[in-house]
């Protein structure tokens, strides 16, 4: 089992998806999300929505903090938080549970957060459930 992430990890990932989320380029839906995560050398990595005049091409907040986390160099996402402004608390989309798979576990904590606070706290594996990821592959 990994360590439980601390407080202080926790408030440094919300400040930055806090911090990130103000950057999201959101001019179609309005809907800004900002998103932050905990890598394996205690490194926080954010991203925010990037959307796209051709729509399909947006960027969820998720999937470029994945990428930024991966470009530096980490490998594991040890807990994520996502901050968004909604009545219900925001989890990502189903495609971005996918992607946090690939270097998560099932028990790695998605945090959902708002400007004011906490709102949910998940696991992946409650998030996405029997699912499909690198270890299903035999390895040649
Ligand atoms: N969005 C995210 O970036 N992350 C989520 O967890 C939910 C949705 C974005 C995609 C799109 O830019 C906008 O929010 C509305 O769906």
């Amino acid at each position: 089992m990994p360590p439980p992430v601390s407080e202080h990890d926790l408030a440094r990932l919300v400040d930055a998806a806090r911090a990130v989320r103000q950057n999201a380029h959101a001019p179609y839906s309005k809907f800004r999300v900002g998103a932050a995560l905990l890598d394996e050398h205690g490194h926080v990595h954010a991203g925010c929505n990037v959307e796209n005049a051709a729509y399909p091409q947006g960027l969820c907040a998720e999937a470029v903090a994945l990428g930024a986390l991966v470009a530096a160099g980490g490998r594991h996402v040890r807990a994520a938080v996502v901050v968004a402004e909604s009545p219900h608390a925001v989890t990502p989309c189903g495609g971005c549970r996918q992607k946090l798979r690939e270097f998560a576990s099932d028990d790695t904590p998605v945090w959902s957060a708002d400007p004011q606070g906490w709102r949910a706290r998940h696991t992946l594996g409650e998030l996405l459930p029997a699912s499909f990821g690198p270890g299903h592959w035999v390895s040649s």
